[in-house]
Parts: C-alpha cells; sequence; structure tokens
C-alpha cells in the first residue's frame, strides 16, 4: 500500500494545519516499497523525465551533461524547489536530452527507469554508474532509496564523520551534535553534508541528498549487496555527479555548491588558542613568546573568557581593559586577532547589552510556544537568532560593526549546532520554530519546525557572519571558522573538527577526516592541534605540530584545566623540532596560497587522498589509500607519509604511486622502477594501466621527522622564511624542480602553478594577481630548460628575482643560459640553482 500524503512540511495539509509530521507517522501504516508495474506512461521533458505510478512522481532532469537531479513526490505535490546547500543557477541549470523509450541519455550518461520506478544510470559505453536495488521504500516514515553495492565500491565524504577514509561497510546518521571528546565510533557529531563520493571499478560518481532533516546512510552495513540513503521527512531530492574520474566528481559538486572562496592568506599561517588566553597580559605575553622564540605565527585567538559574563560581543572591561588597543599592538606585531563570537544572546533585558535589545526589537529569535525560546549555554539562560531570515542574518552580521572597527580580523563561531546545555539532546526541542524568509533560495516565507532546520542552523550562523562581514568591510575578504555547517557552508567559512582529545589515535584520526571535509567541499579545515581535551605528552605535541603544519588549517588550541599547549612548553629540543616544521609550512606558504586559490575556482581541496591524484594506481582499482592510511597529498605534488599508527614505534610501509619520487628533505631520487623491495611484489602488483607498481617503502622515521616525497616533474615555489605572512619575504622566490622521469615528453610531465596577490583584499577580481604556469622539459642530452611564460594579472609580487632550483638532475656543463646569458650553476644540498630576474616577461632558463 502506498499514500498520496505529501511528506513535504511546506505543503503538507497535515502541517498547514499545525500538526507536526512526526505526528502522523504512527496514525497511518508502515513504509511500503512502491508496487511494481504500476507506472502510468513516461513524459520525456526536454530536460530529462517524469514518470508517475498511481501514488508518487518521479522526476529526473539533467542539469548539466553530467550532473543529474533526482526528486520523487506524491502526485501533485512537488516539494517546493529550494536548497540551502545547492547554488540557485546551479538548480536551475537545464540541457537538452535525448529520449529513450525507457529514460535519456546526455553526451555523459543514460539514465533508464524501470516500470516499478527503478533507475538506472549508466556511462555512455554501457558501464553501470549506479543502479537502485529496490523500488523506494515510501511512506509515513519517510523514504529510503537503496542501489545496489559490491566490495568493490568505495565510499568517501558525508564530512566529518570518524573513521577510516574509505566508508564502506560503515552506517551514518546526520544530525548536527556537540560532541565533547568524540571518538572514532562517535555519530553523528558536529556537521551534516550529505554528499559522498562513490569509486566502482575505477569509475567515479557523487550523491548529493539535499534533505536537511536527520538524515541516514548505509554503505553497506546492514547489507554488503546495498548501500542506502533515508529520511524520516522533508523532500526525496538528491543529485547524481558523474566523474569518471573523481576529481571530476569534486569540480561538478563545486560547481552545485560553490567552491570555499579565496581565504585571507594570514589564515594559512600558524594560529595559536586556547581556552582562554586570559587576562590581557597573558595575550601579550603569548604573542611576545612566539616573536622571541621565532616562531612564524599568524593569528592570537580570544576563547569565550575574554567576554564579560560570556555574553558575545562583548569584552569583559576589568580582564580586557582598551581592547582595540590590545588589537592594534598584537598588529604591530604582524599578528591577527581572531575572536569567538557565538550566536546564544544572553537573556539579559535591561542591562544595556545592544544584542539583546536590538535582538528583541527586530523579533530576531526562534519561538516555541508563540514565545522567544530560551535555552541554557556560556551565558546561562540565552535567546537563539533565527538565522533562516534574510533579515535577521543581516541584523546578526552588524553585531559584528564594533570588533571590525576595533580591527578585529577574523571570527569564530563555535556551539552553532546550536548547543544548548539543558537536556540530553544537547540541542533545542525538535518543536522548536522557524520562520524561513529568504526568498533567494527558493524558499517560500513559512514556518518550520526545528527539525527541518537543525542541521542548516550552524551554516546559516556561518552565513550571516561572513555576509556581516562582507557588507562591513566590503574589500576585504572575511575569515569565519564555523564548527556545525551544511553541505554548501563551504561558501561562508572555514571549519575545525571541534573538541578532539589529546590522543595518538585522535593525531591519526586527523587525516582520514580532514581528507573527508576536504572531498565534502571544505578543503580550508583543521583540527584542534595537540588535541582539546587532555594533555599531549612532549612526543605527542610535537608530532601533532609536525604534521597539522601540512593540514589547511594549522590552529594550536587546548581545553581549560588542560596543560600549556605551545610549542616551547617542552624545552629547546622539541621546540626546536615543532619551529623546524612550521617554518617549512612558511617556506611553503606560496605553495599553499596557490593550493587554495585552485579550490576557490575548481574545489580540488587543498589535502587530497591519493586516489583523488592518482585514481587508477592499483591494479583492480582499490584506491591506494586503503593500503596507506596514514598517506595524503599536500596541494598537488608533496605526498606527506604520516604513520599510520603514529604511536607504534615500529617502522611502517610507504606506498608511493607509480612513476619516480623525490624525498622532500633530501632530494633524493626514488626511482621506484628500480625496487628496493622484493621483485616479486612488482610482478604481483601492476597498476591498473599495467604500470608496475613497487613494492612499498620501509620507513623508520625518529621523533623529529616526517617522510615527505615529492612527484617527478613537480615545479614547487618556496619563499625566504617570515615570521609572519604580513612580512615581506627577503630574497628571490624559489622554483624547486624535481627533474621529470626520462624520456617523458608530455606536456603534463613538468610543471607547477604559482598564484599571488595582496592576500587581504578582492582586487584579485579585477587583475590585481599574479598567475604562472610554469613548465620544464629535458632534451636528449639531459640539459633542463624551464619555462616562465609571461605573467597573467597585473600583481606586482613581492620578489624581484626567480632562483631555480633543480633536483634530481645532472648537469654536463654545470652551467645555466637565459637571455643570452651564461652563469655557472650553484651546487645546494638538494641539487643545482640558478637565479635569474623576473621582468615578468617570458623566459626560458636552460640548466646544462
Ligand atoms: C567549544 C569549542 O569546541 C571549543 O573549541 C571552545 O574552546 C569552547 N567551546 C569554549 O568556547
Amino acid at each position: 500500500m502506498s499514500f498520496s500524503v505529501p511528506l513535504w512540511p511546506s505543503r503538507s495539509p497535515f502541517q498547514r494545519l499545525g500538526l507536526p509530521l512526526a505526528a502522523l507517522a504512527g496514525a497511518l501504516s508502515v513504509p511500503t516499497l512502491l508496487p511494481a508495474q504500476a507506472t502510468r506512461t513516461p513524459t520525456h521533458t526536454r530536460s530529462g523525465i517524469q514518470l508517475s505510478n498511481h501514488s508518487v512522481t518521479l522526476r529526473i532532469d539533467a542539469l548539466r551533461a553530467d550532473v543529474l537531479r533526482v526528486r520523487m513526490y506524491p502526485i501533485g505535490h512537488p516539494a517546493e524547489d529550494a536548497s540551502w546547500a545547492v547554488l540557485p543557477t546551479s538548480r536551475k541549470a537545464r540541457i537538452s536530452v535525448t529520449a529513450r523509450p525507457d529514460g535519456f541519455c546526455t553526451d555523459e550518461v543514460c539514465v533508464a527507469v524501470s516500470r516499478d520506478l527503478r533507475l538506472t544510470i549508466s556511462d555512455r559505453a554501457g558501464h553501470v554508474l549506479q543502479s537502485d536495488a529496490l523500488p523506494v521504500e515510501w511512506g509515513t516514515h519517510g523514504f529510503t532509496v537503496s542501489k545496489t553495492r559490491t566490495d568493490d565500491d568505495h565510499f568517501f565524504g558525508l564530512g566529518d564523520k570518524p573513521g577510516p577514509l574509505d566508508r564502506s561497510g560503515e552506517a551514518f546518521a546526520l544530525w548536527n551534535t556537540d560532541s565533547f571528546g568524540w571518538q572514532e565510533s562517535t555519530d553523528p557529531i558536529y556537521k551534516s553534508i550529505p554528499f559522498f563520493l562513490e569509486m566502482h571499478n575505477g569509475r567515479s560518481i557523487g550523491v548529493l541528498l539535499d534533505n536537511t532533516y536527520r538524515t541516514f546512510f548505509d554503505f553497506g552495513r546492514k547489507d554488503p549487496s546495498q548501500y542506502s540513503f533515508s529520511a524520516p521527512a522533508g523532500p526525496l531530492d538528491y543529485y547524481v555527479l558523474y566523474g569518471p574520474e573523481p576529481k571530476q566528481v569534486v569540480e561538478a559538486y563545486a560547481w552545485l555548491t560553490g567552491p570555499a572562496p579565496l581565504p585571507p592568506l594570514w589564515a594559512l599561517g600558524y594560529q595559536q588558542s586556547r581556552y582562554s588566553y586570559t587576562p590581557r597580559s597573558q595575550v601579550e605575553a603569548i604573542a611576545a613568546r612566539l616573536r622571541r622564540d621565532k616562531i612564524p605565527a599568524d593569528g592570537i585567538w580570544l576563547d569565550i573568557d575574554y567576554q564579560d559574563r560570556y555574553r558575545p560581543f562583548t569584552v569583559n572591561p576589568v580582564t580586557f581593559p582598551d581592547f582595540p588597543g590590545l588589537v592594534r599592538e598584537l598588529a604591530s606585531e604582524q599578528f591577527r586577532t581572531v575572536v569567538i563570537a557565538d550566536l546564544h544572546i544572553a537573556d539579559a533585558p535591561h542591562q544595556g547589552y545592544l544584542p539583546y535589545d536590538s535582538g528583541i526589537a527586530g523579533d530576531e529569535f526562534v519561538k516555541e510556544g508563540g514565545k522567544n525560546y530560551v535555552g541554557a549555554v556560556w551565558p546561562g539562560p540565552s535567546l537563539f537568532p533565527d538565522f533562516t531570515q534574510q533579515c535577521t542574518r543581516r541584523w546578526f552580521g552588524s553585531l559584528y560593526k564594533q570588533f571590525v572597527d576595533d580591527g578585529v580580523a577574523g571570527f569564530w563561531d563555535d556551539m552553532n549546532e546550536p548547543a544548548v546545555f539543558t537536556y540530553p539532546s544537547k540541542t533545542m526541542p525538535d518543536d522548536v520554530v522557524h520562520r524561513i524568509d529568504d526568498p533567494e533560495e527558493g524558499f517560500s516565507k513559512r514556518t518550520a519546525t526545528h527539525l527541518e532546520i537543525h542541521n542548516v542552523y550552524g551554516m546559516e550562523n556561518s552565513r550571516a557572519s561572513e555576509e556581516g562581514l562582507l557588507a562591513l568591510r566590503p574589500n576585504l575578504r572575511p575569515f569565519v571558522l564555523t564548527r556545525a555547517t551544511y553541505a554548501g557552508g563551504q561558501r561562508y567559512a572555514a571549519t575545525w573538527t571541534g573538541d578532539n582529545l589529546s590522543t595518538w589515535n585522535h593525531l591519526r584520526m586527523t587525516t582520514p577526516q580532514l581528507l573527508n571535509l576536504g572531498l565534502s567541499g571544505f578543503s580550508l579545515s583543521g583540527a584542534d592541534v595537540g588535541g582539546f581535551g587532555g594533555s599531549p605528552s612532549p612526543d605527542l605535541l610535537t608530532k601533532w605540530l609536525m604534521l597539522a603544519a601540512f593540514q589547511p588549517i594549522d590552529r594550536d588550541h587546548a581545553a581549560k584545566g588542560t596543560r600549556g599547549h605551545e610549542p616551547w612548553v617542552d624545552g629547546p629540543a622539541q621546540e626546536a623540532i615543532r619551529r623546524r616544521y612550521i617554518d617549512q609550512r612558511y617556506r611553503l606558504m606560496s605553495y599553499l596560497y596557490t593550493a587554495a586559490e585552485e579550490t576557490s575556482r575548481t574545489g580540488i581541496p587543498i589535502i587530497r587522498p591519493l586516489f583523488l591524484e592518482y585514481p587508477h594506481a592499483t591494479a583492480d582499482n582499490h584506491p591506494l589509500d586503503d593500503d596507506a592510511p596514514g598517506e595524503f597529498f599536500f596541494g598537488p605534488s608533496i605526498l606527506v607519509a604520516a604513520s599510520p599508527l603514529p604511536d607504534d614505534v615500529a617502522p611502517y610501509e610507504v606506498h608511493l604511486p607509480p612513476g619516480v619520487w623525490y624525498d622532500y628533505w633530501t632530494g633524493a631520487r626514488l626511482d621506484r622502477r628500480e625496487p628496493l623491495g622484493s621483485q616479486d611484489l612488482e610482478l604481483r602488483n601492476p597498476t591498473a594501466k599495467g604500470e608496475p607498481r613497487l613494492a612499498p617503502l620501509m620507513v623508520d622515521p625518529g621523533l623529529g621527522d616526517l617522510p615527505i616525497y615529492v612527484r617527478a616533474g613537480a615545479i614547487v615555489p618556496m619563499q625566504p622564511l617570515v615570521q609572519s605572512t604580513k612580512d615581506k619575504p627577503d630574497g628571490p622566490l624559489t622554483l624547486r624542480v624535481y627533474a621529470p622521469e626520462a624520456g617523458d615528453a608530455s606536456a603534463a610531465a613538468c610543471q607547477g602553478d604559482l598564484y599571488s596577490d595582496d592576500g587581504t583584499t578582492f582586487d584579485f577580481r579585477h587583475g590585481a594577481y599574479l598567475r604562472l604556469h610554469i613548465t620544464c622539459s629535458v632534451a636528449p642530452n639531459g640539459a633542463l630548460t624551464v619555462h616562465i611564460p609571461a605573467r597573467k594579472g597585473h600583481y606586482r609580487p613581492w620578489w624581484t628575482h626567480f632562483r631555480i632550483e633543480a633536483i634530481g638532475f645532472n648537469p654536463a656543463q654545470s652551467r645555466a643560459e637565459f637571455g643570452g646569458h651564461t652563469t655557472a650553476l650553484e651546487r645546494t644540498r638538494l641539487g643545482y640553482a640558478v637565479t635569474v630576474a623576473d621582468r615578468g616577461a617570458a623566459q626560458s632558463i636552460i640548466l646544462e
């Protein structure tokens, strides 16, 4: 049996009567499979197909040749065409398709629908990419979409879920939850990103289930022959994104939901935080020590104790006198100040507390039983802005004015699941009412219960912050860090993984978690360095600071009552190691910034799983990451190979993708065609393309060692060390050229990108940027030519000279030729170098 009862709150007659949908569940029957053989004649539309049985309509539209939107709804009751996640322009995009009797084709994929409304999506060569294992399960308890799964399916994404990178065999619930001290098995935690990327047999697709209710994803845990996604309410509305390469899926997802924008450069520097540095003199002491000890750093973060009685948007005048003076003082030492600005507004009438007074005057808060809902958080009883209203977001954004005037650079949106201390659920009750008023996203003006809004509440909070900052200082790039968010939230804020713990296991978990966040749109993410709860041992803190130097956000943060986390706390020997790694991050800042700029155009994350760069590295097309769980790419060319078990003192295997690699630290060439391990392994383990895949390297790093490799043919920009990104580097920009494999003359064999701009404003949108795509080639006589093209953009960078440093290259004559000059090559620790002026014009430099 099935029903014609609409599931969508916006249209539901029950909701119009004021009945919560949950109340219907018991009154009506259990979910049912849609009956087979009940389909009415399909209607081919310009962009897809529409079919109905006696109760529901299935509608599929092609937005692009590689992006499909699938919706199902009770006949005559389509859900409102709206989304918090998907950009309106993408949601409304359509292309013309070619009709087939049972479906349609685009240039990339074909869709077939069976008479029981089961969907099969194939590529144009007929390889099935996704097929419904069952008809949609549909009823008053919501829906379940079940797809066929095999053990060769690999699943990634879904935001910050703890656990292995590959989510195959696991099941998850999405419900933003304040999860202090979460563990590997904790689910859900802070974020809900209902997007996953699936790889099967070397072909990738992505799925975004755009449903903001509590949703569920099962990647074969219940039944290994199926994977499924489901929701108890809300629209059945999902997008299927076709690769076939995983990078194409990530790019299509960025097209759908928007890429993370280019951050201010300082946000990529090292950040020092603690809950809480107080009073002001402690902040000053921390800043002074960072500079005295020559630990490069860009940000000092102030947690809730800088506030007056924990009230957001206030400053404690006793412990933080002359707050603007403090911000100025930090700025004079080249630090940016970042402050926490929680969303809960203290319930403090008649006390001159502006956020309360103006919020009440504007009726900005969510309701329960017709009154402002009050819940307890840090300030005690608090009110919660209704971020689903455009006008409330504007009001909230305006609250930043004083801080912006004081020169505060960044803002930290915490507790926005939203966290409420009063209940075991740690959030507000399901029946709290929001008053959606957001025509831009396609929503009609209506009320919605917290059940519908909960998972987007944090994202809309960060949106209010980002948009508010943009309104207050239109030509400065905002920086917002949010804890809770939803799909698309990368447009507004960077994120971190919440309250982790100071354990070796938590250090290990940062890698898969940040990689999956990156695949889910959140390129700019980090984990509290050193762990938030608990006190790290000296070695753990050192290893954590080392690894975090290669993660997108590098913020050292600690809970109250824990021991100090700052780089110097364990004496000079540990501090020296920690400094060395933070130094490396700053030397690689141009490379890191270039990777962040790539994200802002394409969505390709800053740190990447190996399979994103090398999807066909194994014979059976399983992701290489499954063999190498501690490894990841930092930008396009640098492979960081941290221990898969960081507290284990035994040597471990490093699995390098096919090809030649260089040791980042020594410049040693690891020609993996001359296997270091057993020959047998080489033969048994070819890649999908039949190239030999070689035995893993065995490494046994000491405390201060982190194995890092660079692929042959990479060109990596490096810069002189500075103590803050505000400092002008002194000296040339080095281009480290890692010689390509002999005989590889393809255009892609040797290349690297360089992007630069002022690091803070939007002037790059008007041409004030610099972009170079540098290439190199090796002549049959072994001479290496580096081609630097003419600059794109009119930004004048800080360097006047390039220093070309060739690694893995043996010069015959030890000289360089450029622009009619010949000069001797300089022997360096890693290879050979020559310095040439950068006149902004194209030039070729021959090293021979
Ligand atoms: C919870 C956050 O996750 C943590 O980072 C912060 O220090 C505390 N709230 C206090 O604001």
